[in-house]
């Protein structure tokens, strides 16, 4: 009888271990919150309620509610819809979730800035600390221009979840979607096997954890929706310390989870099934790791979880890996077989717990002995790096530190083109500090250079995006001139590879004067303190060798400009005019208005707006001198420069430069949007050249459609039409005091293209084939950076110091 039972309750078990096994993993918490939003909001298999009535969530009814203008576009790596709305948080306010089950849970905080609707805030200047469970989660945080998420492990033993948020000064918080979510109790182990001291860390049960990395070897990113706890995994591509050895493979049918192993909770098969490897069989004998880095808080432990996972098939042979973390030894001949019973597929993963101490790197290698006879081989397949909450219960320093952390922010939150292109910045610094010594002997050979080390203009700077030189002319193919996608002033610009899959844009320039490396300079120091959604971004430098390169992320449309005319291009709709108009004039306001002192771009034209693949409008060539030699005042008012045709008329009598002067050649570029003609142009004949004058002209007459281009004709809404007039004529006042501010054009351009809904133009079927092939491959027609069009009259820059700070003005945010 009793062992009847006993089978019957074994049965019952084993049933409900299938079951779950076949559903995966069920939270009894499970909350999903899509903060600000008045509709539930479905990512994948999930919804998140909308959270603007009071759910009972919040404490403080003090609520505040705001939506991101429609036009903007928000690409996340995963749920892109929830970071349209958040809610604001003006004084120090609880989240209170209650806790079915007490245990592990995940917190997720979803943040990101974006651009309003009404100007009533600007997001990105929010500033606060979270807490939760006594722990600081976010100290002084503030978010960065790209989505990011935020994930906590917390261990809750309540009823209770009360996560605090406070705003640090008069600032405030805000958040766009938060997720609490238990955990498996599985995950989390309550020790771990210590590396610098033998022994365990015993604490982990109370302590908090953030995730830091999250990586799947094999360079494949997991998107949450292929995991079992929606964690997103990103490509570990862009953290690998390369070397000619390192193979990808893939195999995920080889995966064999097995009884007493690692689950799918632990780890789904599309992380097992993929491996970076690293290969010297066609160079036996040769010992070698492959190292992956990570940026780490020094002070800080850290729970390192490698995933291994023999998926590759080979001729039977023993695979003994050594694992370090920072050249200390994890883990010396680890026999996967062994461990795993020889069940080849068989997952597998290993805990340690490392402190980052004095060091903000952590180096992650796995290597091999040399076994009897045997290639040597080693493989990782997936790697998770969780900060330890210290003594204090804190998981973020303070300010201090602050500023180098910002990259890594961004770095482990997501994935996406943009935030590889940032990691692969940081990796490469890495590299270039390793390789000093190898390049030095090339540059030596190859330039006569013999003082490598003092050639590095930022020696010691905080400007972390250096590449070494090696990796550029492998990105470029050796600076090929069948890469050359621009030729200007400054030099080349090419086409590049980084990585074998980021496409960059690559600016080379020419041997030079104490002048250009002055200009150089200024334009990285400016750049890498800009980041806006609408401002082409800067991925990093080279200075090596004598080298001025920037690299710049890659705009796959090309110019606007090249869209508007003089091309073979698919004409613009009417909507992506004016959506490409809205991005320019917010890229311009953050210019002008983010900083301290007022940024003025001062070669605001079609030429200088870039677009993506998406058609979104980036403004490029801005960013110069902050207090500059040779770039005060005096030289400001004596030197006009700019572009021929889009000069403001007071700057060029009175010589007087206002971030007004770009309002004005703004003006200019809508105008060149409406008739798709160039600013200038000789051959259209008495009182036409000038498109300004011409444009007044026929407006005067009453005959506008003589300049329209004729693409337009009939696709555009007439009051659409009319604001966008009004617009232009504001900006082309005489005075400057009497244009609007860069901030007024775009909001006021918002309301033009909210005149003119979607769906009333019929969409040319050719737009939607413009794409890398027809760029890409023909390169030429793609200029990046096209000062290439110097046989222009207006695409002439009176000098290549393009903008330039003005001490002391700021125009006032309305
Ligand atoms: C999940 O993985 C499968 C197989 O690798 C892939 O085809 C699918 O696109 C993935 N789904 C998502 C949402 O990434
Ligand atoms: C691998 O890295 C560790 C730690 O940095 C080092 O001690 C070891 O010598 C390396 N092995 C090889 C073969 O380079």
């Amino acid at each position: 009888m009793e062992i009847d039972r006993y089978r019957l309750l074994l049965c019952v078990v084993f049933t409900m271990c299938l079951m779950k096994c076949a559903l995966g993993f069920e939270p009894v918490d499970n909350y999903l919150l899509d903060c600000g939003s008045t509709k539930n909001t479905s990512v994948g298999k999930r919804v998140f309620i909308a959270e603007t009535s009071d759910h009972g969530f919040l404490s403080n009814p003090d609520q505040e509610f705001v939506k991101s203008a429609d036009s903007v576009r928000i690409l996340a790596p995963y749920g892109s819809e929830l970071y349209t709305t958040a809610r604001i948080v003006n004084t120090t306010s609880n989240y209170t979730f209650s806790i079915n089950q007490h245990g592990r849970h995940f917190v997720r905080l979803y943040f990101f800035p974006f651009g309003l609707d009404s100007g009533t805030r600007n997001l990105s200047s929010a500033r606060f600390s979270v807490f939760a469970q006594g722990f600081t989660l976010l100290k002084d945080f503030q978010p960065y221009f790209s989505p990011v998420v935020k994930e906590y492990s917390l261990n809750v033993s309540s009823d209770k979840l009360v996560i605090t948020f406070v705003p640090s000064g008069k600032s405030f918080a805000f958040l766009n979607a938060i997720e609490v979510v238990s955990q498996p109790d599985e995950l989390i182990p309550p020790t771990a096997k210590t590396v610098e001291v033998p022994g365990n860390h015993h604490s982990l049960m109370t302590q908090a954890l953030e995730t830091v990395a999250r990586v799947n070897m094999g360079n494949q990113t997991v998107s949450p929706e292929n995991d079992t706890l929606y964690r997103l995994w990103n490509a570990d591509g862009p953290f690998i310390k390369h070397n000619s050895y390192i193979r990808f493979v893939s195999n995920l049918s080889a995966v064999n989870y097995t009884q007493g192993g690692p689950t799918r909770d632990i780890a789904p098969p599309s992380v097992y099934g993929t491996v970076t490897k690293l290969d010297t069989s066609s160079n036996p004998g040769l010992l070698l790791n492959n190292t992956w880095s990570f940026n780490v808080d020094p002070g800080f432990s850290y729970l390192v979880r490698f995933h291994v996972c023999d998926i590759i098939e080979r001729p039977p042979s023993e695979l003994l890996l050594n694992i370090y973390l920072n050249s200390l030894l994890v883990v010396k001949d680890l026999n996967l077989g062994e461990q795993m019973s020889n069940i080849w597929g068989a997952p597998y993963f290993l805990d340690a717990v490392t402190r980052a101490s004095g060091n903000r790197l952590l180096n992650v290698s796995v290597g091999t002995s040399i076994t009897n006879g045997n290639y040597p081989e080693s493989i990782l397949n997936g790697l998770e790096i969780m900060k330890i909450s210290d003594s204090k219960g804190n998981l973020d320093e303070d300010e201090t530190s602050r500023s180098t952390k910002k990259v890594w922010v961004i770095a482990a939150s997501v994935g996406g083109a943009s935030l590889v292109v940032v990691l692969l910045g940081c990796l490469f610094f890495i590299i270039s500090r390793r390789n000093r010594r190898k390049l030095s002997q090339e540059c030596l050979s190859s330039n006569g250079n013999k003082d490598l080390d003092e050639s590095n203009i930022f020696s010691r700077s905080k400007i972390g995006y250096r590449f070494p030189l090696i990796a550029i002319q492998e990105a470029t193919d050796k600076f090929s001139e069948s890469l050359v996608i621009g030729v200007g002033g400054f030099g080349k610009v090419y086409k590049g590879k980084l990585f074998g899959d980021t496409i960059v844009a690559v600016k080379r320039g020419t041997p030079q004067s104490r002048q250009g490396l002055a200009e150089f300079k200024t334009e990285i120091e400016m750049l890498s303190q800009l980041r806006h959604r609408h401002l082409v971004s800067l991925i990093g430098y080279c200075d090596e060798c004598n080298e001025m390169i920037i690299i710049y992320e890659y705009m796959a449309n090309g110019t606007l400009k090249e869209h508007l005319y003089g091309s073979d291009l698919p004409k613009l709709s009417w909507r992506q005019r004016l959506e490409i108009c809205i991005g320019s004039a917010r890229g311009l306001d953050y210019l002008h208005t983010s900083s301290s002192k007022a940024i003025i771009h001062r070669d605001v034209k079609s030429a200088n707006i870039l677009l993506d693949e998406n058609f979104m409008a980036k403004v490029a060539d801005f960013g110069l001198s902050k207090d500059g030699p040779g770039l005060n005042q005096t030289h400001v008012s004596t030197a006009v420069k700019g572009s021929f045709g889009y000069l403001d008329p007071e700057y060029m009598s009175r010589q007087q430069l206002t971030v007004k002067s770009d309002v004005y050649s703004f003006g200019v570029v809508m105008y060149e949007i409406l008739s798709g003609k160039p600013v200038i142009d000789p051959s259209r004949g008495r009182g036409m050249v000038n498109l300004v004058e011409w444009v007044k002209e026929c407006r005067e007459k009453g005959e506008l459609e003589k300049v329209f281009d004729p693409f337009l004709a009939g696709k555009m809404n007439m009051e659409s039409l009319k604001k966008f007039l009004e617009i232009t004529d504001k900006c082309l006042a005489e005075e400057g005091v009497d244009r609007p501010t860069m901030y007024d054009v775009a909001h006021n351009l918002e309301g033009a293209l909210a005149l003119h809904p979607e769906g009333t133009e019929v969409k040319t079927p050719q737009m939607d084939t413009i794409s890398e092939t027809n760029h890409a491959e023909n390169g030429v027609s793609s200029t990046l950076f096209s000062e290439a069009s110097v046989g222009d009259l207006e695409g002439v820059s009176m000098s290549r110091v393009f903008s330039e700070m003005v001490k002391g003005e700021k125009p006032e945010m309305r």
